[in-house]
């Protein structure tokens, strides 16, 4: 009888070890030991030669030439819900299964865009830094005042899961939520009380406009400068999506000019960014590395579904959570 091959992986990243583990009981792994750089391209197209299977980040870009450079593969396990790093029509093309990890990281990635709202909304950066820069000399009526957030009007632009977890924890606070999506939410219309808006209309009212739609071909740029000129002086925008969704210029812009009250940005056009970024000097931005669902419990979640839905389509089952 001929001898049985195991699959073979590669994982791109060094990823919480529960998830190697479950993957080292099925399959021969290779991986990219490293958890703070990611694979260099050329590594990665060397190595994923043999794979049947790969694990990847958002860092990495599974495109027609990756695909190519690996001709026995048969899944991507993308560890992240959302997979704008992948060209899908490509991977569709030659039959290889790409799955996310979505609902795992749901309540974590709307914990930190309430943080952000809080966050900018209460100058709390800013409170921290005066107190770091020994400014803190007495208590003063009106120093480091900053708007509230109970009773305001939430606008969630991509009424999905995380954006419904965002809307629950408002009603917390007393606030009003407007939403604007692909399609309209009725379920989420009366349990919620989320009201459907047309962009316009959502961006004129609410006092926070947080944006949670995927980044696809339409929703890139999606808020410019027409549509921040539309928001509130008192407004606040967050973005825990994906950078490219935003024009950073003219955000820019219009938290220089004072015309929003402020930005908390958990993801930028051109990640990873670094001091140099205009937006990251900002006193009225709050801007975060990428950590929407950073997690120790979401993290390791993530990666064992990645893996689970390796295991699974190596196994010739059906895979737990297809992006189609
Ligand atoms: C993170 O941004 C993700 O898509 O999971």
């Amino acid at each position: 009888m001929a001898p049985v091959h195991p699959s073979k992986v590669y994982i791109c990243r060094q990823i919480p070890t529960p998830a190697v583990q479950l993957l080292a009981n099925h399959c021969e792994l290779a991986l990219w030991d490293n958890a703070e750089v990611a694979v260099p391209r050329e590594v990665l197209l060397h190595e994923i030669e043999n794979v049947d299977g790969l694990l990847t980040l958002l860092t990495e870009s599974v495109d027609r030439e990756l695909l190519a450079a690996a001709p026995r593969l048969k899944i991507v396990a993308n560890m992240a819900v959302g997979y704008d790093n992948i060209d899908l029509q490509a991977a569709q093309e030659r039959g290889v299964v790409i799955t996310n990890t979505p609902n795992v990281l749901t309540e974590t990635t709307a914990d930190l865009t309430f943080a952000l709202m809080l966050t900018v909304a209460r100058r709390v950066v800013e409170a921290t830094e005066y107190l770091r820069a020994d400014q803190w000399h007495t208590w003063s009526p009106m120093g480091l005042t900053g708007l509230d957030v109970y009773g305001k009007t939430l606008g969630i632009i991509g009424l999905g899961k995380i954006g419904e977890a965002v809307a629950r924890r408002a009603q917390g606070f007393g606030m009003s939520v407007l939403y604007h999506n692909r399609h309209r939410h009725t379920r989420l219309e009366e349990t919620l009380g989320a009201v459907y808006k047309s962009l316009e209309d959502l961006l004129q009212e609410a006092d926070f406009v947080c944006i949670l739609t995927p980044l696809t071909p339409d929703t890139h740029h999606l808020i410019g400068t027409r549509e921040l000129s539309l928001m509130k002086q008192t407004a606040i925008l967050i973005n825990t999506s994906r950078g490219p969704v935003v024009e950073e210029h003219a955000l820019y812009q219009a938290l220089v000019a004072g015309q929003i009250f402020g930005a908390g940005l958990d993801v930028f056009e051109q990640e990873p960014v670094g001091s140099e970024h205009p937006l990251v000097h900002l006193p009225n931005v709050v801007a975060l590395p990428h950590i929407g669902s950073a997690s120790m419990a979401t993290r390791t979640a993530m990666a064992m579904l990645a893996a689970s839905n390796l295991v699974a389509v190596l196994q010739g089952q059906r895979p737990l959570t297809p992006v189609y």
